[in-house]
């Protein structure tokens, strides 16, 4: 079945680059980030991250690459010619797509958005600042770095360089009232990006804020409030023009992260760097590939093998369809249940799919051919998918 989707297809082609380092530890995190004081070799980690591309080419030649990511940890720690000798090296790989685009997550400080002309120059056309709130008491409650206004100047000079820019910021912060959000909110759109992803603050297990909520020493917005912020963001974001696309990421139509839509249309990946996953079509079938998570085990790893892959899965068509599904209706276009089809082998369960129409948690789009999960589904989105894919 596999061989009927088989590259090229829509969905693209798609490089993540993991950087995994960050100057602290932000409490809520469990992004696979570490500090070092001792500083780093990064031309050391370009030698690294040129091999490990030879050998994901290997694996997945011949492709276009249509979007790269830098993703964190925090890139924008990286000196401009560590970005430039990876997008060298991506290129000497594969072609890259003359509209590739090419995003870089960046924090909000002086020092960082001092970088941005030099990754501008070394082809990074798109980047992502991460804000996490307009408001001093909670940046530092959440252990940030940088302040507001640092991080206003951050977003105005990414406006006068890059074509392309959004920001993150997390809500249902503790002690965050929906009025207080709201107001927030209509000021981040002021700063009239054309992209904003706006995440629901989560307790991951092994951070401190963990351990702090567990010790009760930590209040989140309880279900009702967060459903309630939920549904403002929804309702301001429409209004001003931004509607979501997927459940935590707003645009101007056209302005979509295209990286982050290759992952939810299950397009095709290369991971590479510590801690990465890629999901690449070989001649073995689609399979899901994780990186060791250790910098310099990783290091070791790729310096000995050419590759710091630590898991290598094949996925049988019952993976397949559970990951479509579970990208797909995170989405606002929904998706194509003849690819669900050809990805799993067999339609949907009649009788379920009209039971959760009927119910209102998913339906048809206008066009009835696509399938997207409603306003009302998305707080249920995993149990849908469950549903959908038994
Ligand atoms: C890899 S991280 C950030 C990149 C960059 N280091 C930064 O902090 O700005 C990507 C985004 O995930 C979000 N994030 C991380 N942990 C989160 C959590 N526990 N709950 C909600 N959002 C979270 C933040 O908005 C962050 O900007
Ligand atoms: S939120 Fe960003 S800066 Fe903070 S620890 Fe995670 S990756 Fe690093």
């Amino acid at each position: 079945m596999s061989a009927l989707i088989l590259p090229p297809f829509d969905a693209g082609f798609g490089v993540y680059v993991h950087w995994p380092f960050c100057q602290a530890k932000c409490p809520y995190c469990d992004f696979n980030s570490h500090v070092r004081r001792a500083g780093i070799d990064e031309a050391r980690f370009v030698a690294a991250f040129r091999r490990e591309l030879q050998h994901m080419r290997e694996m997945a030649p011949g492709r276009t690459v249509s979007s790269i990511f830098f993703g964190g940890g925090t890139p924008s720690l990286m000196k401009p010619e560590t970005v430039g000798g990876i997008l060298e090296a991506i290129g000497e790989n594969w072609a890259i797509a003359p509209d590739c685009e090419i995003s870089l997550e960046a924090n909000p400080t002086s020092v960082e958005a001092g970088r941005f002309r030099g990754y501008r120059a070394a082809g990074v056309n798109r980047v992502s600042l991460g804000v996490q709130a307009l408001n001093d008491e909670h940046l530092k409650a959440l252990g940030r770095l940088h302040n507001v206004a640092e991080a206003l100047v951050a977003i105005s000079t990414a406006a006068s360089i890059f074509e392309r820019y959004s920001f993150d910021l997390i809500y249902a912060r503790p002690g965050q009232t929906v009025e207080a959000w709201r107001e927030e909110l209509v000021e981040a759109l002021a700063h009239a990006p054309t992209h904003l992803s706006l995440y629901q603050l989560t307790i991951e297990e092994g951070t401190a804020f963990h351990a702090l909520h567990a010790a009760g020493k930590l209040a989140i917005p309880d279900d009702d409030t967060a459903r309630a912020l939920f549904d403002t963001t929804q309702e301001i974001c429409s209004k001003f023009g931004m509607p979501a696309y997927e459940v935590s990421n707003h645009a101007k139509p056209g302005h979509e992260c295209r990286h982050n839509l290759l992952y939810w249309r299950y397009g095709e990946y290369a991971g590479i760097g510590p801690g990465a996953h890629g999901r690449l079509v070989t001649t073995r079938g689609r399979r899901a590939f994780a990186t060791e998570k250790s910098p310099e085990a990783w290091l070791d790893y790729v310096e000995r093998d050419g590759h710091g892959i630590v898991s290598d899965e094949a996925l049988d068509h019952e993976a397949e369809g559970d990951e479509f599904l579970l990208m797909g209706l995170r989405l606002s276009e929904g998706i194509d249940p003849d690819r669900f089809r050809l990805l799993r082998g067999r339609d949907f369960e009649a009788s379920r799919v009209e039971a959760l129409v009927e119910e209102n948690l998913i339906e048809f789009c206008p066009d009835h051919r696509r399938l997207r999960v409603t306003r009302a589904g998305f707080p249920v989105l995993d149990a849908i998918v469950a549903d959908l894919a038994a």
